[in-house]
C-alpha cells in the first residue's frame, strides 16, 4: 500500500454545468471513493475542475483513467501524482468546499493568479500546492 496525492484540473465540456449534474458527479464520487478508500476535494469555477484524490496508488491509477475518460469533461491535466505520509483530506470522500474566486484570491501568492481571471486551467504544480496548503490550514473547512 502506498499512499498517494494526484492533483488535475479540466475543462466542463457543459458550457453551462447545472447544479444537478455536479450534484450528480459528486453522488457518484462519494459513493465510490468511500468503497475504495478514496478521499479528497472537487472545486469548480468558471467551468474548470480542480480535483484533489488521495488513496491507495493502484487505486488512484485506475480512478483518474476513468476519470480521463469521461466524457463531462476534457482536457484532463495532471499537475501532481506524489507519495504523502498523510491524507490532507481524510475526512471527505469527496468534499466541495464553497469557495468563491474571491476567497482565492486571498491565499498569498495568489492573488495576482486569479485576479486576472485566470481559471484552473492555467495553474502549474507550484500554484496547486499554494493552494493545497490553504486548504489543509482549514481556511475553507466547514
Ligand atoms: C470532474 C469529475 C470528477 C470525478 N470524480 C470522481 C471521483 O472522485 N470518484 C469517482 O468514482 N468518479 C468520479 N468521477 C466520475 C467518473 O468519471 C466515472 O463516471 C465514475 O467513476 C463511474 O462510476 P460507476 O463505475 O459507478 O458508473 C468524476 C467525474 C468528473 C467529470
Amino acid at each position: 500500500m502506498e499512499l498517494v496525492q494526484c492533483i488535475y484540473c479540466s475543462a466542463s465540456t457543459e458550457e453551462n454545468l447545472s447544479d444537478q449534474a455536479l450534484e450528480d458527479i459528486l453522488e457518484q464520487s462519494r459513493r465510490n471513493n468511500a468503497r475504495a478508500d478514496i478521499t479528497g476535494i472537487l472545486l469548480f469555477d468558471s467551468g474548470a475542475f480542480f480535483q484533489v484524490l488521495e488513496g491507495d496508488s493502484s487505486a488512484i491509477d485506475a480512478l483518474y483513467l476513468k476519470i480521463k475518460k469521461d466524457t463531462r469533461h476534457d482536457k484532463v491535466t495532471r499537475l501532481i501524482f506524489e507519495p504523502i505520509d498523510e491524507r490532507a483530506f481524510g475526512e471527505w470522500s469527496m468534499g466541495y468546499p464553497k469557495i468563491t474566486k474571491e476567497d482565492l484570491k486571498e491565499i498569498p501568492g495568489m492573488n495576482d493568479f486569479f485576479a486576472h481571471g485566470n481559471s484552473f486551467m492555467e495553474l502549474e504544480a507550484g500554484r496547486a500546492k499554494t493552494m493545497l496548503s490553504a486548504f489543509k490550514k482549514g481556511n475553507w473547512r466547514v
